[in-house]
């Protein structure tokens, strides 16, 4: 069947499909599920049970949700400051999405949509730019890394800005750490963000940085073309309550706020991430497990399978089979893809790569058997 009334671009999209299921996969129970970067734990008991009495005796199912977000950006502005050496951020500096994939998509459609702009991204790197950029029809310029470090290759990327072949590019997207490669951005690389012009927006996604302990948010308050991007699905646990934010001068927040639905967090997605910031440490004690999860699997890893990994600042790795002889590298991941996928391993497969989550104790004994079966 065809949709005459639908746009080109719409139909020729894939839609985003996190985890597809195959009829030769484990039981649900039986897989461990380590492709979408989440925490491998739920938030504690006691405070499911306080959210739970807060959907019970604080919020009205029959009244809109809070629409200005106004408390959460206070609290939200206050862990900025907190995280950001010598610097003050105020409510203002905040702006508020269901999830950062909606804040990416608020950015695209106030500077590039209408054939303004197109953005810049350095693959691989995290999918949604690319895809939410097409749904609007914002042309996406894509330039290369580094092999060995996945480093962005700047060169190409001045040489797209400074001629460009169709529309002028206006946003450049880069994650800090990278998804999925797991590598910060180096003092190189932030400088050549930091001597971009004014007119392009540098848009800064730290989605991961509770387990890097790098930002660059210091930055907003010297440069209005800078935003910094994080989430409360990683290391805060709600990624079921879909919460991202913006960090950026006010002038751009308020653009942010124009062009976001009115209503956009749910009150009890509000609440749920009022209550993670307030029980932060708590929360956060589990990173420091989970950095040392991290380099344990990896020297495993290195020491007992072929895998190739790169050195990752996130709770994942990146890791490449070894070519075989004869077959394409396409085919060889895919088989290792499917072969931890049966054994009961979800890994994603992406950017001609592995990106593996680093999961609980158990479950990365697990990912380490399962390889070394591969
Ligand atoms: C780099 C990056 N940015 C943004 C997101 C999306 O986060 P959210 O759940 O807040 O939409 C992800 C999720 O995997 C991510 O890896």
């Amino acid at each position: 069947m065809s949709l005459p009334f639908l746009r080109s671009a719409v139909v020729q999209l894939a839609a985003y499909t996190p985890h597809v299921e195959s009829a030769d996969d484990p039981s649900p129970a039986a897989l461990d599920i380590l492709d979408t970067n989440e925490c491998p734990y739920d938030l504690p008991e006691a405070l499911q049970e306080k959210l739970a009495w807060q959907l019970q005796h604080n919020i009205a199912a029959n009244r809109y949700p809070d629409g200005g977000h106004g408390a959460l950006k206070e609290a939200i502005a206050q862990y900025v400051t907190e995280s950001t050496a010598g610097a003050a951020f105020s409510a203002d500096h905040i702006s508020v999405g269901n999830g950062s994939d909606e804040l990416i998509r608020s950015l695209l459609i106030a500077t590039c949509l209408g054939g303004a702009g197109s953005v810049l991204v350095a693959d691989p790197t995290f999918s949604m730019y690319g895809i939410l950029a097409r749904t609007l029809g914002i042309p996406v310029v894509t330039v290369g890394r580094s092999e060995d470090t996945f480093a962005v290759d700047t060169a190409a990327a001045q040489q797209a800005i400074a001629r460009p072949q169709g529309t002028p590019v206006r946003v450049v997207f880069m994650v800090h750490p990278n998804s999925p490669t797991g590598n910060a951005l180096t003092a190189t690389e932030i400088a050549w963000l930091e001597s971009l012009p004014p007119d392009i927006l540098v848009v800064i996604d730290e989605a991961y940085f509770e387990f890097s302990q790098q930002t660059t948010t210091a930055n907003v308050l010297t440069r209005p073309n800078w935003v910094v991007m994080r989430t409360f699905s990683k290391a805060f646990r709600l990624a079921a309550y879909r919460v991202g934010y913006a960090v950026a001068n006010p002038e751009l927040t308020q653009a942010l706020e124009k062009v976001r639905l009115p209503y956009n967090l749910p009150s009890l997605t509000q609440a749920a991430a009022q209550l993670a910031l307030a029980h932060r440490q708590e929360l956060l004690a589990v990173v420091s497990e989970i950095q040392q999860q991290r380099r344990e699997l990896a020297s495993a890893i290195a020491q007992t399978t072929p895998l190739r990994l790169w050195p990752s600042d996130a709770n994942f790795l990146y890791g490449r089979p070894p070519a075989q002889s004869g077959q394409p590298i396409n085919a060889e991941l895919e088989r290792w893809f499917n072969r931890l996928r049966v054994q009961g391993t979800l890994v994603r497969h992406t950017g001609g790569g592995l990106r593996i989550t680093i999961g609980t104790p158990a479950e990365n004994r697990r990912t380490l058997a399962h390889l070394q079966q591969v």
